[in-house]
């Protein structure tokens, strides 16, 4: 399929990466019956990337159908992000901008921005890209606003936001995305969800760019800067490319996003001392171009800064009432340790190894320990159940006794308290749906059909754009998984989308929206693929009869 068009695959990059040789095989292979076992969940079907090239259009700009780009000074859109109750983070950047400037925000309860609730100036200039990053402060809870920024005499597009509630919570709905491979593809995704008016927030557990060189990792857009990013001035450039995208500025203008980076926001692969795709001998010190990285990401996302030594925290917690802790997790730059070189690689045996540094994971289990939400939503990149077949090193297969650590901590449950724990994952580029149990494939640990053993479940997004495995694997995994691995409810490796998840105080719910085709500017889209919900106190999956309605009472989309 598409992978053996690139350069560089990394064993992460995707599943795909462990299977080029047989998935290539199949280029144009497609068809398939619906699945002989839908009743475990597994989609089959047509590979959309079969018809890539023929729909691609290198040169054709991303899908618009509200005007033209943008001119002047608000050129790369609005943002916001990381609501509390009672704050929120409001984002933009002054465009073509060469000195020190002054730019004046509001923010109101409607579109028409009759009454002012909030306002203010911030100052900006070239030591931060020009970009603009506040805390409108004051607001009241579980409260939709907007907001729109000024300079002389030209005003931004008006953005929207919610806020956070406090006290009883009866209904939550989040999207949760990753990867967008700009070279890949539109990004439709982004658009669909942009048309959600009934969100709470986004959550984007990383890979929300992509540091290749053009060419090097798909081929439908090029990049700019064309070169791979290292410099801090290479990345500043990537976000610019990237937040003129009109379908990304929108899912940013109608919705506050949670963000926290995985690799591509540094490099392929990258672990606390380095990356797979870093070459000191000719790119300079890793400490260098990951604080270079670090300091475009604080630039150019939404998110509440908080920084130990020169270092930025990304892990943190947002509070949504009595239902939801979302408790989000770098497991990627601040204290991994280096992936091991394969499945025999005797140092993932090593029980001092770890994905989240010991400061994180003490941080973490006190999460957990104390949160007084009925649900815990763990927010981080890398998958967390076991996948026996094929050993991911990069996931937490390749940290075992940091698995081991969690999963210990969390059936030691004495008074209920650590159940109802969520995980949201990306990172694979393809869609997961899975119990989270110490022994899958022991019937005296873990029971497929009732849950018993199962200690918290585990949903994985696909890509916005990035590319999956395809059908070799999957018809592999279909054959093998119920029996080696029946704690994988539900997989779909190719398509592209995001997940809907819809809390109540009777269950979590996963609903996988998944994408026609993101390789041409026509595509984009979207039907509903699957959906799983686990019961409160269950810490298991079943499949769901249909997705979560919309809310009926959704507040109105920012007027374009
Ligand atoms: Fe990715």
């Amino acid at each position: 399929m598409s992978d053996a068009h690139d350069k560089r695959l990394s064993r992460r990059e995707a599943l795909a990466g462990m299977f080029t040789v047989s998935t290539a095989a199949l280029v144009g292979c497609g068809g398939g019956d619906p699945s002989p076992d839908a009743a475990m969940g597994l989609d089959a079907g047509m590979d959309p990337d079969a018809t890539r090239e023929a729909d691609a259009g290198r040169d054709a700009g991303p899908e618009w159908d509200a005007g033209p780009p943008p001119t002047g000074a608000f050129q790369h859109g609005v943002a916001s992000g990381d609501p509390h109750a009672d704050s929120v983070i409001l984002w933009t950047c002054v465009s073509e901008q060469a000195g020190p400037v002054s730019v004046s925000w509001e923010v109101s309860a409607s579109p028409e921005f009759g009454a002012i609730v909030t306002n203010g100036t911030f100052d900006t200039d070239a030591s931060r890209d020009f970009t603009v990053k506040l805390e409108a402060s004051g607001l009241e809870p579980a409260t939709t606003y907007f907001y729109r920024f000024r300079l002389g005499d030209q005003v931004s597009p008006i953005g929207r936001t919610r806020t956070a509630p406090t006290g009883a919570v009866e209904r939550l709905r989040f999207v949760v995305c990753a990867c967008a491979s700009y070279a890949h593809g539109y990004f439709h995704g982004y658009r669909r969800i942009a048309e959600r008016a009934d969100l709470d927030a986004v959550i984007h557990v990383g890979d929300y760019i992509y540091e290749y060189g053009s060419g090097e990792y798909g081929d439908v857009r090029d990049y700019d800067p064309p070169h791979e990013c290292v410099s801090l001035e290479d990345y500043r450039r990537r976000y610019r490319l990237y937040r003129q995208d009109r379908d990304l500025q929108e899912a940013h203008r109608q919705h506050p996003f949670i963000t926290v980076w995985d690799d591509h926001e540094s490099a392929d692969n990258s672990w606390s001392g380095g990356a797979e795709n870093h070459q000191p001998a000719t790119e300079g010190a890793w400490a260098d171009r990951v604080q270079a990285a670090a300091q475009a990401y604080r630039e150019w996302l939404p998110f509440r800064e908080t920084a130990e030594g020169d270092r930025l925290r990304l892990f943190r917690t947002l509070r949504y009432g009595d239902l939801v802790d979302l408790v989000i997790l770098d497991t990627r730059i601040w204290a991994r340790d280096e992936q091991g070189a394969g499945a025999t690689d005797p140092v993932l045996m090593d029980p001092t190894r770890t994905l989240l540094g010991t400061d994180q994971e003490t941080w973490l289990f006190e999460q957990l320990r104390s949160s007084t939400a009925q649900w815990k939503v763990i927010c981080q990149q890398v998958m967390m159940a076991q996948l026996p077949l094929f050993l991911n090193t990069d996931a937490w297969d390749g940290y075992p006794a940091q698995r081991q650590r969690l999963f210990d901590f969390l059936a030691d449950n004495p008074t209920g308290a650590r159940s109802d724990v969520v995980v949201v994952t990306g990172d694979i580029h393809s869609s997961w749906a899975n119990d989270l149990t110490t022994a899958p494939a022991d019937p005296l640990a873990y029971d497929p059909e009732t849950g018993m053993g199962s200690l918290a479940v585990e949903f994985v997004t696909p890509g916005i754009t990035s590319p999956g495995a395809g059908m070799a694997l999957e018809d592999i995994l279909r054959r093998r998984l119920p029996t080696e691995a029946p704690h994988i409810k539900y997989f779909n490796l190719w398509r592209r989308g995001y997940v809907v998840l819809d809390v109540d105080a009777s269950r979590t719910q996963g609903a996988w929206f998944h994408l026609d085709d993101v390789t041409s500017v026509a595509g984009g889209a979207e039907s509903f693929a699957s959906a799983w919900e686990t019961a409160t106190g269950t810490n298991h999956l079943v499949e769901s009869d249909s997705p979560a309605a919309p809310r009926a009472d959704a507040p109105p989309l920012a007027p374009g």
